[in-house]
């Protein structure tokens, strides 16, 4: 992993041993994939301050999100199927995250279930819910989320149908693969994953087969999924959602003022600035160009969160600068994990920890709490 220096290279390396169907998924937007690119475009366009002849000593990056401490305000952002990026994919992410002091959060659409990454894992992670038609499967969801003691739950509002990727159907992307010549080539041209696959039992949605009714199979879960993503969620849901679980509770997917509003009545602990990484609503503006704007409105009144396009520390610390208490990384993870596993993913949280805290001091900041706008050139 030394000759590794930028999440790039950990995405050039994925490419190499991950099957183009599961790398291709990670690597994907919805329609043009314009919204999935403004995402890191924007970012770029960020200006930071040049400080010098400051004191950079002691510097530090710890800080909290929803009142828990981080060894740096970056969690590792929910992500379907990570176990097919690497062989119990969702277990090694929990354990470097663990390691490092950063949140993990586990996917409803994850192949290793809530059990597996408790069975792993000491401290809390996060949960994250889609909620789906079937209530008592979601009542289901929330007790398993309780009874692993997660800390909080993160849920997903911008995914009530799903936005089409092009690549994922041109690939016919499903979980385990499917056995067609076009499968078994891609997967036979990456041994060392399937030799891992081979060694693990966790192929398919570890959250759903065995707890959702009528979902015993592979026919009767894709099925089932395709039906279950309901298109009527409400705000209302989020009130019920709230009081049956009962604890710290992250709102993610608000892109807009009007729904930050409606963020902050709900009484949710924070909200997640989101376009789904580009997934859902292509022609969507980048998150980190709507930020500003969602902290001006209800910064005072609820903890904003930013996810969508970080490739660096400088990234985090521009979102940090403009509002943002905390940021999630989802690709960059993933490249991680397809690269080299539990230490790939370690790898990309080493990366960005040293250039946020790099970035920082040339920034002529120590504490990465204090940073805020005067530390973006004011051209911005
Ligand atoms: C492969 C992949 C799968 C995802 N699956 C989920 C999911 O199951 N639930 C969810 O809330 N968000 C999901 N997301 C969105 C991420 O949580 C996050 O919003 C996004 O990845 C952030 O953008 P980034 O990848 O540029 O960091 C997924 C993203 C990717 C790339």
């Amino acid at each position: 992993m030394n000759d590794i220096l930028t999440i790039a290279d950990l995405k050039a390396r994925a490419k190499r041993r991950v099957p183009k169907m599961f790398f291709d998924y990670a690597d994907s937007g919805a329609y043009t994939e314009g919204t999935y690119r403004a995402n890191e475009e924007d970012f770029q366009k960020v200006k930071l301050r040049q400080r010098v002849l400051v004191d950079m000593t002691n510097r530090s990056l710890e800080s909290e999100m929803i009142g828990q401490k981080v060894s740096m305000p970056v969690a590792l952002a929910p992500t379907g199927l990570t176990g097919m990026q690497h062989a119990d994919g969702e277990m090694l992410a929990a354990q470097a995250a663990e390691e490092f002091g950063v949140p993990f959060t586990l996917s409803t659409m994850s192949i290793c279930s809530i059990e597996d990454i408790a069975s792993v894992t000491t401290k809390p992670f996060w949960f994250q819910l889609y909620v789906m038609q079937d209530r008592d499967f979601v009542i289901n969801l929330i007790e398993r989320a309780k009874a692993a003691k997660c800390s909080a739950l993160v849920l997903t509002l911008d995914l009530q149908i799903l936005g089409q990727r092009h690549k994922d159907i041109r690939n016919g992307l499903s979980a385990p693969p499917k056995f067609t010549p076009k499968h078994i080539w891609q997967m036979a041209t990456r041994p060392l994953w399937c030799m891992q696959m081979l060694g693990t039992k966790r192929r398919s949605f570890g959250n759903i087969v065995g707890h959702a009714k009528s979902v015993t199979d592979l026919t009767s879960l894709s099925v089932w999924t395709s039906e279950q993503f309901d298109p009527q969620l409400s705000w209302r849901d989020v009130a019920w959602i709230k009081e049956r679980w009962g604890g710290k509770l992250i709102l993610k997917g608000i892109l807009d003022e009007e729904d930050a509003r409606m963020a902050v009545s709900t009484g949710a602990d924070a909200m997640i600035v989101s376009n789904h990484g580009g997934r859902q609503l292509d022609g969507a503006p980048s998150s980190i160009s709507m930020l500003p704007r969602i902290v001006d409105a209800v910064g005072g009144d609820i903890e904003v969160h930013l996810d969508g396009g970080i490739r660096s520390g400088q990234d985090v610390l521009k979102a940090l600068c403009y509002g943002a208490k905390g940021t999630y990384i989802g690709r960059p993870f993933l490249y991680g994990l397809g690269a080299g596993g539990k230490a790939g993913v370690t790898r990309a949280l080493e990366i960005i920890r040293k250039e946020l805290d790099i970035t920082m001091a040339l920034c002529g900041e120590r504490d990465v709490r204090n940073l805020s706008r005067r530390n973006l050139h004011q051209g911005n």
